[in-house]
């Protein structure tokens, strides 16, 4: 019976406290941001020309949509650089206004995040050495594949190397499962490019841009191409900015700057400038 008591009394106090902090949608609604005077951003600046380093600040594509956001609901913009994994739940708990993050849409994320329209599309892409043979995803059978935890990438490339379910729950065998192929997670691209220069990995698998860019800022010979399928196919991605699930107010206010920001052909304008900014 005390067990009991003591139970209701603790789902009693939950409750409460639950009540009185209010849902991550209400801590970040339009209203509750203007009383605070800040938009607080998460990103992950290992990500250029998305995000990025200057000066010690992050920058980048992402940040200047951020900024754009945060002047259209009249407060500033606070940036707090984390790491990629933490994004999606501190959004998802009221912690972070939003998410900017070069963040692709997903299903599971759906799950725990609302998205914004998107602002531009990627694919993955593999950084290898300029003499390695590649034609196709199955070109990476039997190597030590480097990825950023927590990316569409590290989930593609799992998969693959450790077989997966399908829709149904039936198993599937990975395209590169019992190849000898083993997949290495890194805390950013910028690190596993690392162990990759210095032969501890024979690939990295990150998106689009970023490849590009670390192989332009590389010494060593790198190049960066396509992850596609034997028939060709490629990994089509969306990215969006995300906000806590039902945070209505402040998703509208994003949809409203993203897609004035694609009107005018801003995106492409910062993907271009920032393409050449993050140049080392
Ligand atoms: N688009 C990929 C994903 O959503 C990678 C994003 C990584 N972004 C970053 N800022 N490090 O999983």
């Amino acid at each position: 019976m005390k067990k009991i008591i003591a139970l209701i009394m603790t789902l009693v106090l939950c409750s409460a406290v639950l009540l009185s902090c209010g849902s991550a949608a209400d801590k970040q609604s339009v209203d509750a941001i203007k009383k605070r005077g800040e938009l607080v951003v998460y990103t992950n600046a290992e990500f250029a020309p998305f995000e990025y380093l200057a000066d010690g600040k992050p920058v980048g594509v992402d940040m200047d949509i951020a900024k754009a956001i945060a002047d259209e609901i009249g407060v500033e913009l606070k940036i707090e650089n984390v790491k990629f994994d933490t994004i999606i739940s501190s959004v998802q708990s009221g912690k972070a206004s939003l998410g900017a993050a070069g963040i692709t849409v997903t299903d599971e994320r759906k799950e725990s995040v609302d998205f914004s329209i998107s602002y531009t599309t990627s694919t993955q892409y593999v950084i290898l050495p300029e003499d390695a043979t590649y034609e196709n995803i199955t070109d990476l059978k039997g190597m030590k594949i480097g990825v950023q935890l927590g990316t569409t990438g590290d989930f593609i490339i799992s998969d693959e190397v450790n077989g997966y379910k399908d829709d149904d729950g039936k198993d599937v065998k990975g395209l590169l499962q019992d190849t000898g192929a083993t997949v290495t997670t890194y805390n950013n691209a910028n690190l596993a490019a690392e162990a990759l220069k210095s032969g501890k990995i024979q690939a990295v698998v990150i998106d689009k841009l970023p490849a590009e860019l670390i192989v332009k800022n590389s010494t060593a010979k790198l190049k960066a191409v396509e992850l596609v399928y034997e028939d060709g196919s490629n990994t089509a991605e969306s990215y969006a900015i995300c906000v806590a699930k039902g945070n209505k107010t402040l998703l509208e206010v994003v949809n409203k700057v993203v897609q004035k920001l694609l009107d005018e052909g801003k995106i492409d304008e910062y993907i271009v400038k920032h393409s050449t900014d993050a140049l080392a």
